[in-house]
Formats: structure tokens, sequence, C-alpha cells
């Protein structure tokens, strides 16, 4: 048996989670229940909104608004100038992908190089270039643990490779992608490829140090590990890509109409919207300093310690296969039994108040379809989570294989 060596309060962590009270959440990968303080912190600005108005609720906000960025850099290792405020993991990518699109000729002499694992509304946009415009894309192939085959992206890797894709923890899977190591061999090769991480999964639930990384962006959503509102998202923006790119189109929060043209900001916020939902950013910067007060490391150990201990009781059941590939796991754990539908599963656990999630093909198709998996239950558990949650979602498994 694993040992919790997180060192949390795990009474005074659910004691801080309303929803604790309700549901067994195990459905974190999907959208996690946030800490109180941060649906304090939302309905606290709401309500100034109705009081005083919205630009006079912000203006009274100001500084903590400011500081948002700066927090999130703090869970990344980077500075807040670096961060770019959006709404969701998907509207990062875009606004990167099409910034780079837009400094781009992209045609059939370009390839895209994609981690096998990769999120479809990120290989979409790739995938309407190639349709359109007969750029390439290939999918890097994984390697004997089943993540990206880092050797094999070295050498796919020649000066016609404008952009590589790396999904950091996929969605449908427990592996852990080695974006570092990624990071490195684009370095050591002098790839001018850009390096888009998609770390929606894993911000949050690990440290992150994206200088390591080597990324020229990694997007994030708000609502899963972070445990911030729906509709949150951000994204870091390195050096190289605040040198080189614009946003298309941009708007007057990301440039300045100056009388004879425009400039745009210097740091990432020329990536984000003029409007925000100014009560949603609050709470997402009370979700992510509860995360840092606790520390990712502690976060970290305590999130690994309950997936192993899932994966075990799971594994010890029969007919049930745990899919999670990889050398480190994440919090995800993935499994199927084989004969009771996957869907059937996630039903019987909802009806004894456990949420856990539904995979299936169109999230990742190349994924799903190299290893033969038409469906999945996924079970994602956080820090506010309990042993005793997890052995009886085991148990009802457990009832729902006989
Ligand atoms: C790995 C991964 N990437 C991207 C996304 C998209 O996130 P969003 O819905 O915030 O755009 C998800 C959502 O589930 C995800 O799991």
């Amino acid at each position: 048996m694993a040992n919790d060596r997180s060192g949390l309060d795990v009474a005074r962590l659910r004691a801080d989670t309303r929803g604790c009270a309700e549901v067994v959440h195990l459905n974190n990968a999907g959208s996690a229940l946030p800490p109180s303080i941060a649906v304090d912190t939302m309905v606290e600005h709401l309500r100034r909104e109705e009081m005083i108005g919205g630009y006079e609720a912000h203006a009274q906000a100001a500084e903590r608004i400011e500081s948002v960025r700066d927090s999130i850099g703090l869970l990344l290792d980077t500075s807040g100038s670096n961060i770019a405020l959006s709404i969701s993991a998907t509207d990062s990518w875009d606004r990167a992908f099409s910034a780079i699109n837009f400094a781009s000729d992209f045609g059939p002499h370009t390839k895209m190089l994609a981690s096998s694992s990769e999120y479809a509304s990120n290989v979409l946009p790739v995938m309407q270039l190639a349709r359109h415009h007969g750029v390439q894309l290939e999918f890097i192939p994984d390697d004997e643990n089943g993540i990206t085959d880092v050797a094999a992206l070295e050498s796919m890797l020649d000066d016609q490779v404008a952009v590589v894709l790396i999904n950091h923890c996929p969605s449908q899977n427990g592996l852990i992608n080695p974006v570092a190591a990624i990071g490195h061999a684009l370095e050591r090769e002098q790839s001018n490829a850009w390096y888009l991480v998609d770390a929606c999964q894993s911000v949050g639930q690990m440290p992150i140090d994206v200088t390591e990384i080597g990324a020229d962006f990694l997007s994030v959503t708000g609502r899963k590990f972070v445990r911030g509102p729906r509709a949150t998202g951000f994204m870091y923006c390195s050096p190289r890509s605040l040198a080189e790119l614009e946003p298309f189109p941009a708007d007057l929060h990301g440039a300045h109409w100056d009388p004879d043209g425009y400039t745009m900001r210097s740091n990432a916020q020329r990536f984000e919207s003029w409007e925000k939902d100014y009560a949603a950013l609050l709470g997402l910067g009370a979700a992510v300093d509860y995360s840092l007060a606790l520390g990712l490391d502690a976060i970290g150990q305590r999130i690994t310690y309950l997936a192993k201990e899932m994966r075990r009781m799971l594994a010890e059941i029969p007919g049930i296969e745990v899919l999670d590939r990889g050398i480190e796991k994440s919090g995800i754990i993935t499994f199927r039994h084989e004969r009771i539908e996957a869907a059937a599963i996630v039903a019987g656990l909802k009806e004894s108040g456990i949420n856990v999630s539904l995979g299936t093909p169109e999230y990742s198709q190349v994924d799903y379809l190299a290893h033969g998996v038409t469906s999945m239950v996924r079970v994602s558990p956080h820090v506010y989570n309990t042993r005793e949650e997890l052995e009886t979602c085991a148990e009802v498994v457990r009832g729902l294989s006989r």
C-alpha cells in the first residue's frame, strides 16, 4: 500500500471545500470542486458589481485583479508579465496558434508534429490547415512506455517542421509526457519550430517549471486541477513569442491605436481580450493562491498517492483493465471492463453519488485507435478526496462488475 507523505491536513481541506459534504467528486480532470474561498470571492465581486456598477467594482478591486497574473506566474515558476488570461485552455491555444499562423506562410512545405495523445481541439486547426493549405500533420510515435518518443521526435525534426504540439498530461490516460526532454531536444536540434504545450491537465496537480520545459506557449484551463471557476484559462508566453508574434486579430487591450498606426503591448497581455469576467478572474486568483499556500509539491504528492491507490484497487477487480501508460503517472486513472460498457459503470457510480467521467474517441482519435479503446472510465482524485472515498468507488465498480 502507498503512503501519503504530503503532510496535508485532509480534514481541513475538506472543510475548505463545501462540495465535499454533497458528493464523492472524482472528476477533477473534468471540473474540480472549488475551494469555498474561490466561490465566495466571486460572489462578493458580483455583489459589488450589482451594487455599484461593473466598472466601479473593477476599479475598487483593480490591485488584486492586476496581481492574479503574478499568482499564476508563481504556479508556473515565471513572471506575471508572461501570463495571458483567457476563458479556456482552447481559447489560449487558439490565440497562440492563430498568431503563429498570422506570422507564417504555411503550405505543403510545412510540417506540424503532434503527440499521439493530443486533444481534439488542438489538432483540429492543424487538420484545417492540412485540408485547405496542404500542411503536413505527423504524429510522433510513442516509446515502449507509451509516452512521446523523444528520439523519434528528434529524428523527425527538419527545417520544414514549423510547429510541435505536445500534450503534457492527456485527459484520456494517466501518462505524463516528457515535455522538458522534448524542449531540450528542440534546443539541441536548433529547431525553429514553435513549441506548444497543452498543460491543461497538469497545472494545479504538480509543480511546473515552464522555463525548464522551454515551451513557447503553455495553455491551461482554470476549472480542472487549478480548482478555479468555469470559463477561466491562461497561457504562458515565452520571450521569443513576445519578440516575434502578435495576436491576430488584436483588440484594444492587446494593442494601442496610435495617431499613426498601432503598438503592441510588450508583455503577454497582448494575447488577452479587453473584456473579462472579473468575478471569475478573482475566483481563479483565489483558487491559485489557495493551491500556492498548500504547496504544489504537497499537492502533487497527495494526488500521486491517491492515484496509485486507486489504480491498485481497480487492478484487483476481476475483468478490469487499467489503461494508464507511462513511467511517472498523473492523477488521472483510466480503465475499462472486459464485458461491461464504460457508460454503464459511470452511470452506476453516479447512482451511488460518485462523480467520474466517460472517455470516448472523439476527444483524442489517434490515441484511442492506436490502443483499440472505444470507451473508458476516468477517475481523477484531488487533494480533498479520501482513501475511503476511493474504496467506496472501487467497491461500487466491483459490484457492477459481477
Ligand atoms: C488535455 C486537454 N487539453 C485541452 C482541453 C480543453 O480545455 P478547455 O475546455 O478549457 O478549452 C481539455 C479539456 O478537457 C483537456 O483535457
